[in-house]
């Protein structure tokens, strides 16, 4: 930063909530928008100031909502446009900023366009992208390795093989085409007209092919998005533009443009490389892409996080790093999941309360913006028996029923299970347990977001070296931070300052951290 005036989301502390998952007001099983207001007093208790939804249009769900029949509508299950309309006045009187999920890149095969498309003489076929062989765009990788060995799909009906870079059933729209470009472009203002205060573009760096290229970040998909951003910024110049853009840095940095594409994007390097510094005790990873980390145009803000509603991505660290990962984290086959691995936060840490707090601490004072996944914050459990990523995206756990006080429908009737692991189930754990009491890991999350200087999430990061490749050290403007990603005890050169939150002996000369431990020194 240079010292411009800093933006509300690069202030931010999100949540990132599935409507279906979080709490059920009409009794069908399924989790519903008026749930999510309901409990919009939670979510401000907790210190939340932007809530991330998961795309809530009308989708047969055949890939958690991501597969979409209509870009200007809403899933009935769901509720109504109303209803979204409700949950905006709500959240903005509790002064919480709400932003959705819109899923640009692709539609479901069940889209009136495609259904459309198919026929032969449409005039929809050309929105999307069709070949007659399998030749075309050959470079591109495949991104969901465990159903896929091809981005191509033949179409009976149409005679032709259609394009998608996820599942077949997610045909690729075709952006050379303007009218889709209109269509996007229309839709994305039909929801920032109701209200919201910006989108999620999923899956962004896929929008455009060229033939003889890995057809991702090219050149006409940045310019797309930068038409995006001028003509959103020209009629909502407060609205946030989040990318999802899976890639290495250097090709990263491009989607904030010159302050002029998309005005946050996630750091999905720096994620997977926390979790390697803990599970080798060694942070010179971490330490390897904080040295790295890129000045961001003004304006512009990393989305930090440590686990959402996907597989634990591994694609963006060497294969040796994988093998490490994959061997700690995900020891059973069925924790993996294409290039990563399905587990929630609490589980991968063993449910170790020090590992949790120590990668949550670190999140939390990283150049950034973080995103909690709802549920983290009292350490949910996951269920790897459920098909593709569901495992983790199960009903949000508010009481100690069985039916975890999140739906009065019968359970046969839940969208999916409840957690019933012994170490995990409602009754180990849930929001009415842990609110009222101070030692739980919901009130330690609610205090460390509580006391987290705003500042956090612009101030310049300066690496400290702390002579022990154990021990992660830096300063962000006036606090400075140490993290031990040890199991022993460790001391390192004190830098100076009182403790802010963590636990440490502090003497003049050194600071002593316990195993995991971890401190915010001012
Ligand atoms: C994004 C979403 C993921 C989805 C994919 C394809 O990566 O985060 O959940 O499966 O897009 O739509």
């Amino acid at each position: 930063m240079t010292g411009a005036e800093e933006r509300w989301y690069q202030t931010a502390v999100l949540y990132e909530v599935a409507v279906h998952s979080f709490l059920d007001t009409d009794g069908d099983g399924v989790g519903d928008i008026a749930g999510l207001t309901k409990r919009l007093e939670y979510i401000q208790w907790l210190g939340i100031t932007t809530i991330w939804i998961l795309p809530i249009l009308p989708s047969p769900m055949r890939d958690g909502g991501y597969d979409v029949t209509d870009l200007t509508g809403v899933r009935g299950e769901y509720g109504s446009l109303d209803d979204v309309r409700e949950l905006l006045v709500e959240a903005r009187a509790r002064g919480i900023r709400v932003i959705t999920d819109f899923v640009v890149n692709h539609t479901s095969d069940q889209h009136p366009w495609f259904r459309s498309a198919r026929q032969p003489g449409s005039d929809k076929r050309d929105w999307y992208v069709w070949s007659d062989t399998t030749d075309r765009y050959s470079d591109a990788r495949v991104i969901f390795t465990d159903t896929h060995d091809s981005n191509w799909t033949w179409d009976e009906t149409a005679g032709q093989f259609y394009w998608h870079r996820f599942f077949d059933h997610q045909p690729d729209l075709n952006f050379e085409n303007p009218k889709v470009q209109e269509a996007v472009i229309d839709a994305i203002f039909f929801w920032l007209d109701l209200g919201f205060d910006g989108l999620r573009l999923d899956a962004v760096p896929y929008l455009f092919e060229e033939e003889g290229t890995n057809c991702e970040n090219l050149p006409a998909t940045h310019a797309f998005l930068k038409r995006i951003r001028s003509e959103v910024e020209a009629r909502y110049p407060d609205a946030v533009l989040l990318a999802e853009a899976n890639q290495w840095p250097e090709d990263l940095l491009p989607y904030f443009g010159q302050g002029d594409e998309c005005h946050m994007a996630y750091h999905f390097p720096v994620m997977p490389r926390l979790f390697l510094a803990l599970a080798t005790g060694n942070t010179a990873p971490i330490i390897e892409t904080l040295a790295d980390l890129p000045e961001i145009p003004d304006g512009a803000q990393w989305a930090v996080f440590l686990r959402n509603h996907d597989e634990l991505t591994l694609e963006m660290v060497t294969d040796s790093e994988r093998a490490v990962l994959n061997g700690h984290y995900a020891p059973h086959p069925s924790m993996r999941k294409n290039i990563g691995i399905r587990r929630r936060l609490s589980p991968l840490l063993g449910g170790d309360r020090r590992q949790i707090e120590l990668l949550n601490a670190v999140l939390m004072s990283l150049p950034g913006s973080p995103i909690i996944y709802y549920g983290d914050e009292i350490g949910m459990g996951d269920n790897v028996d459920l098909p593709d990523r569901d495992g983790l995206r199960t009903p949000m756990q508010w009481d100690a029923t069985a039916s975890a006080g999140w739906s009065t429908a019968p359970p046969d009737r839940f969208y999916q299970p409840v957690i019933d692991s012994p170490d995990y189930g409602p009754a180990e754990v849930n929001v009415a347990d842990q609110r009222p009491d101070p030692n739980s890991l919901l009130n330690w999350m609610r205090n460390l977001i509580r006391v987290r200087p705003a500042e956090m999430g612009t101030a310049p990061l300066e690496l400290i070296d702390t002579g022990d490749q154990g021990v992660l050290g830096y300063v962000r403007d006036e606090v400075t931070v140490f993290a031990n990603f040890t199991e022993a005890v460790r001391s390192v050169s004190n830098t100076g300052g009182d403790v802010m939150a963590g636990h440490a002996s502090v003497t003049p000369a050194s600071v002593t951290l316990q195993p995991y431990g971890w401190v915010w020194l001012k």
